[in-house]
C-alpha cells in the first residue's frame, strides 16, 4: 500500500555538504518525491517535532541541533516520499537511530556521529511509523505544497492574512 514518509536532512548533514549523497541513497528507493523545501526551523517547531522525548534527558539539545544552533547552517531540508512501503524503504536506508549501530553502508552508518554530550548527530530524520508520518508531514508541510493529496482538507475563507509576495526592484519598469 502506498505510504507517506517525512524526510529531513538535518543541519549536520547539509553543512557537511551531503544532501545529494542522501538524496542519491533514497533514489534507490524509488520512491516518488511528493514535497520539498528548506526550513529555517523555529523553537517551537522543533519541540512540536520532538515532543513525545520532551521528558528525555537530551530533548533541549536536540531541540538546538534540530535548529542547527551548534552549526552556522541553521536549515533543514524537509521532503516528503511517498510509495509502496516508503517509511520500512526510507528506515532501512536510513540505518539504526544511534549512528554507532547502524549498519556502516546505511546513511547514518556512513555519516552520523555521537557528539561529546551524547546527542546522536545522524544527518537524517525518517518518521517512524504511519501515525507519526501523518502528524510530521502535516506539522512541516501545508496541504497545497504537497502534489498529491495525502490527507483530508478543508477549505477555509481568510481574511485580513498579510502575505508576502514578489514586489517589483526599484527603477524597473516592468
Ligand atoms: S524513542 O525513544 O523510540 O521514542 O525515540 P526515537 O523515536 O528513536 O527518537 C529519538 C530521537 O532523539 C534523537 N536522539 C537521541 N535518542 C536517544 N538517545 C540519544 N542520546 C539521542 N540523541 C539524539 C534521535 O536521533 C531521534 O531523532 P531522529 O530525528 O528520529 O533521529
Amino acid at each position: 500500500m502506498s505510504q507517506a514518509v517525512l524526510i529531513l536532512i538535518k543541519p549536520d548533514g547539509l553543512k557537511k555538504s551531503l544532501t545529494g549523497n542522501i538524496l542519491t541513497r533514497l533514489s534507490e528507493t524509488k520512491l516518488e518525491i511528493v514535497a520539498a523545501k528548506m526550513v529555517r526551523v523555529s523553537k517551537e517547531l522543533a519541540e512540536e517535532h520532538y515532543k513525545h522525548l520532551k521528558d528525555k534527558p537530551f530533548f533541549g539539545d536536540i531541540v538546538m541541533y534540530l535548529q542547527g544552533q551548534l552549526y552556522d547552517r541553521k536549515k533543514v531540508m524537509a521532503l516528503v516520499y511517498w510509495g509502496k512501503d516508503a517509511i520500512k524503504k526510507c528506515r532501512d536506508l536510513a540505518g539504526a537511530t544511534n549512528p554507532e549501530e547502524a549498519d556502516p553502508t546505511s546513511i547514518r552508518g556512513s555519516y552520523g556521529r555521537i557528539t561529546t554530550i551524547g546527542v546522536y548527530e545522524n544527518a537524517i530524520h525518517v518518521s517512524s511509523n504511519e501515525p507519526e508520518a501523518e502528524r510530521e508531514i502535516k506539522l512541516w508541510f501545508a496541504p497545497a505544497e504537497v502534489i498529491v493529496d495525502l490527507y483530508p482538507v478543508k477549505e477555509i475563507m481568510q481574511k485580513e492574512v498579510i502575505n508576502k509576495i514578489w514586489a517589483k526592484r526599484e527603477g524597473k519598469n516592468d
